[in-house]
């Protein structure tokens, strides 16, 4: 079965397309991913990046058929992100896709983002062991969701404030760094001494999986403007010690999480989940404490926003036959994980 993915939740267009066998494994035939550069605005300004979309999308669609050596007749099915995300740039996507699925007759799925995250790490790892933990980072959420299947998604604890990945950007920001932040920081971290600073490690020692980093994000805000002016070497040690503070509870929590609902494997997904420093230390503490349960990340080019990771996730429900009426899908920017 050819799935069509179209995710446009943020700030990249990503259209991709995927054949999902019956025995459970896929291939991505597509992965076409259209970055938007919001390094002007150091943020995503929701209606530019609308825009952005609607420009793109369609050249998108044409260019991942050309990619996969397929024609429009070729699909059978059309995943779509509806949530959550910025309204303004799911309707694009949603819109796009109700199109393509009406004018070519083709059944459609629509999709929940951050699932879709956690399907990111099944395109390699189609039989993976359960139960599982995720703990999905990026731009706009932080969260640990449990499963016991493929299908059931469950919320462990999510973050009260800003998200992980908008922490890094925020920080980004005051070090005079790039947006996205997440890779400018993790790069003049690997420079930086991580011991330097003693940032807070907010909810660290709290009785719950929740997290918040707003207070994180304060502290360093104070510590810059109490130090100005910053070395090269002051602003690495910054980065390297902010960073230090936010893997430290990722990875706490997650670990917690994990023994606690007897993980047989832990998912990394989502934007943050990129960061180098951040999968060695949750493998080494995983490998060290609870050997048993196994590390999944996704492969490289799929942390990210992507269609591929909308495809896949559509592809259990789309093999059963499970279809969503097109008329019924609405996008919903504050779509929750399932229970
Ligand atoms: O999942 P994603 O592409 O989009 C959202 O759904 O938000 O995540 C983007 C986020 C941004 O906040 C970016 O700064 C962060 O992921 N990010 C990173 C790294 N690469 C991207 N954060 C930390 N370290 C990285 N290497
Ligand atoms: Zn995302």
């Amino acid at each position: 079965m050819n799935i069509l993915g179209i995710e446009t939740s943020c700030d990249d267009t990503g259209v991709a397309i995927v054949s999902a066998q019956t025995d459970g494994s896929f291939k991505i035939l597509a992965n076409i991913i259209k970055s938007q550069d919001h390094t002007k605005t150091k943020g995503v300004v929701p209606e530019v990046a609308a825009r952005h979309h609607a420009q793109a999308i369609m050249p998108a669609l044409d260019e991942a058929l050309s990619t996969a050596g397929l024609t429009k007749t070729d699909l059978d099915c059309v995943a779509v992100t509806y949530g959550p995300g910025l309204v303004a740039c799911l309707l694009v996507g949603v819109e796009a896709a109700k199109t393509v699925a009406v004018m070519l007759n083709l059944p459609m799925v629509a999709v929940n983002h951050m699932e879709a995250h956690i399907a990111s790490t099944f395109i390699e790892h189609p039989h993976l062991k359960f139960p599982a933990v995720a703990l999905l980072a990026s731009g706009g959420h932080t969260m640990l969701v449990g499963m016991h299947d493929f299908q059931n998604f469950h919320l462990i604890g999510t973050t009260k404030d800003d998200a992980a990945g908008e922490a890094f950007d925020k920080v980004a920001r005051m070090l005079d760094l790039p947006y996205p932040g997440g890779p400018a920081i993790s790069l003049l971290a690997e420079q930086g001494d991580r011991l330097q600073y003693n940032f807070p490690k907010p909810m660290l020692n709290s009785d719950d999986f929740n997290f918040s980093f707003a207070g994180l994000k304060t502290s360093v805000l104070y510590h810059i403007r109490d130090h100005q002016p910053l070395s090269f070497q002051d602003r690495a040690d910054v980065a390297a010690s902010f960073q230090e503070s936010v893997i430290e509870v990722l990875v706490s929590k997650t670990w917690q999480a994990a023994k606690l609902h007897h993980a047989q494997t832990v998912i990394l997904g989502g934007g943050v989940s990129a960061n180098k420093a951040l999968q060695l230390r949750l493998k080494m503490v995983l490998q060290e404490t609870l050997p048993q349960t196994q590390l999944i990340i996704p492969s490289p080019g799929l942390f990210t926003d992507n269609g591929a990771m909308i495809a896949v996730a559509a592809a259990v429900r789309a093999l059963k036959k499970d279809f969503d009426n097109w008329e019924n899908i609405k996008v919903d920017p504050r779509l929750k994980i399932a229970n």
